[in-house]
């Protein structure tokens, strides 16, 4: 918590915000607003009354208002249940304090309330149909609640505990925040060293890192429409800020761009832009932007400077970092490419605000691969937070994030070219791969089909006797959690059989198979196409859940 951050204390009613975020401001010495309590002055109505009287919208603007009037006051404020889940508000409130979610399981929260005369969505009700609704109104709001940096679980404490809990949480996230605005994952390759910068809010300062990392005098942004709309120009002051000549270059949206017209064009785009040896091709958007923008920087006059600035999670977890460039051909994905590392990853985990979420599910399953390959507390974590990881709030995002790179980046550190170690990245993406192949990579993200192989590979590992009992269902709990598939689409055995045969990472008759020893160890074994798949799979009857 930074001095002048409001401390917006939020939660279902009976949580507790207006006693706790008293009894809160009087600790901190800072004055306490409760805002129905300053509604309801302001007006001379209560708020049941206001509510009858002008309809919801017409309260929502007067929140509104008195929110926003003390937004950025070093105050503790307790807001009324909505008023986090209106359209942009969880944005605003974290951008002006700190969120503080007092959480409670319904019945406590009913234990509370009493009879809850002055609720007038409980008042009345029988306690059954209240314990409903309070569930119905939680399920509802709990994304948005989600959302907050600093989460308090309120079951069975009183007011004076809650509130030393909250005085506790807000000095462990504000020791995080002040050391660690930006944090760094080194990748460690020698020469070819490079920082991974993650922070919240960033794109700006980005100019100066890439002028620090590559002195370059011009650079060229090789983005999609949308993504530049929307972050281009951000990055673009910060570059021209630090004293480089910026052209932005635009790629038509889609793995379609991965092609050898498109790197022809960004040829003659550099071309136009008389772009020698000091110029940095910065990339950003996601991976088939870093993919095409890092092909072009590693053969533009025999490589240049290259920085990544990835936007969407897979991006950031995975096709950023390693070094891996490529652009596909007609027949196959991937095909023309080459090692060539960046100079500088830098991650804005804001930009991933404006994600889909079915993208940002996809980008979180090679996140959670890394957790299940090799980093049990990363995994642990997920299984405590995916649900504010996915609303990204912002200290578990950044967390989990930053855990993430760091297992890529050792990983690639070790291995730079795939000898070995870098094999154990493909967990899940044998079987993935298939199914991308029989789905004609349509209908199937790849980290939903990646999320299906994982499941698929923990169980197999635990039939071959490499993982105990329980690993495939761990992980199969946290997939779902985070809204991703895990049951096989169905197709007959011989097809998923020929689509492994075609893997181009099989060696020999053999393909190298990642297995699990448990959650947070892996290793490869040697199996044929026809062991990975035992024959009882052509009676499992299975879909495609989504
Ligand atoms: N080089 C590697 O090591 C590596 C690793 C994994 C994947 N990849 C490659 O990455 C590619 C897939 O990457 P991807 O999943 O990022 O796909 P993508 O680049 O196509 O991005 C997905 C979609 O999200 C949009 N988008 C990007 N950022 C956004 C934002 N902040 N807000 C809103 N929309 C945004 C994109 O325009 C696109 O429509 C594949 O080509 C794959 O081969 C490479
Ligand atoms: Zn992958």
């Amino acid at each position: 918590m930074r001095e002048r951050d409001t401390v917006w204390l939020v939660g279902l009613m009976g949580a507790g915000t207006g006693a706790v975020g008293a009894r809160l401001a009087a600790r901190l010495g800072r004055p306490f607003v409760d805002t129905d309590a300053e509604i309801e002055r302001r007006d001379g109505a209560s708020i049941p009354a206001l509510f009858a009287s002008e309809g919801e919208a017409a309260f929502r603007r007067r929140e509104r208002a008195a929110t926003d009037a003390v937004a950025g006051r070093p105050a503790v404020v307790a807001l009324g249940g909505g008023a986090i889940a209106q359209p942009g508000a969880a944005q605003r409130l974290a951008r002006s304090g700190t969120v503080v979610w007092l959480r409670g399981r319904p019945e406590s929260l009913l234990r509370r309330l009493g009879d809850a005369a002055d609720r007038p969505l409980l008042a009345g009700a029988a306690p059954a149909e209240r314990a409903a609704r309070l569930r119905a109104l939680l399920a509802e709001r709990a994304r948005h609640y989600a959302t907050a940096s600093v989460v308090v679980d309120t079951d069975g404490l009183d007011v004076e505990a809650v509130t030393e809990r909250v005085i506790d949480a807000l000095s462990e996230a504000g020791a995080g925040e002040e050391s660690e605005a930006v944090r760094t994952v080194r990748v460690e390759l020698g020469p070819r060293s490079y920082p991974i910068r993650l922070g919240w809010e960033t794109l700006e300062q980005a100019g100066a890192a890439v002028a620090e990392a590559t002195k370059a005098r011009r650079a060229v942004v090789v983005t999609v429409p949308e993504v530049g709309r929307r972050y281009g120009a951000r990055l673009e002051r910060g570059l021209r800020g630090a004293g480089l000549r910026v052209r932005r270059l635009l790629v038509p949206d889609g793995e379609r761009s991965k092609s050898l017209r498109q790197a022809q064009r960004l040829y003659d785009g550099l071309l136009d832009f008389d772009a020698d040896r000091g110029t940095v091709v910065v990339a950003l958007g996601g991976g088939v932007v870093g993919d095409l923008a890092g092909f072009v920087a590693a053969t533009w006059m025999r490589g240049v400077p290259f920085v990544q600035v990835p936007t969407t999670l897979l991006a950031m977890a995975d096709a950023s970092v390693g070094g891996k460039v490529a652009i596909d051909l007609p027949r196959g994905k991937n095909l023309v490419g080459a090692f060539h590392q960046p100079r500088l990853v830098w991650i804005d985990l804001a930009t991933l605000r404006t994600l889909p979420r079915r993208q940002l599910a996809a980008g979180l399953a090679e996140v959670i691969k890394h957790g299940a390959i090799r980093d049990a507390a990363l995994f642990e974590r997920l299984e405590a937070d995916v649900e504010r990881v996915l609303a990204l709030a912002p200290g578990p995002a950044l967390d989990v994030l930053e855990r993430s790179c760091r297992i890529k980046a050792d990983v690639v550190s070790q291995d730079e070219r795939e000898g070995g170690l870098r094999m154990l990245l493909n967990f899940g993406h044998t079987l993935g791969h298939a199914i991308e192949t029989l789905l004609g990579y349509r209908r199937l993200l790849h980290g939903e089909a990646v999320a299906i192989g994982m499941v698929f590979a923990a169980r197999r590992s635990e039939a071959l006797g490499f993982a105990p009992a329980g690993t495939a269902d761990r992980l199969a709990t946290l997939l779902r959690r985070a809204g991703l598939p895990t049951e096989l689409p169905d197709f007959p055995r011989r097809a998923y059989l020929s689509a492994l045969r075609v893997d181009k990472k099989r060696q020999e008759a053999h393909i190298r198979f990642v297995v699990l020893r448990g959650i947070g160890q892996a290793e490869t074994v040697p199996l044929a196409p026809a062991e990975i798949l035992p024959g009882l799979l052509r009676r499992a009857r299975s879909r495609v859940d989504r």
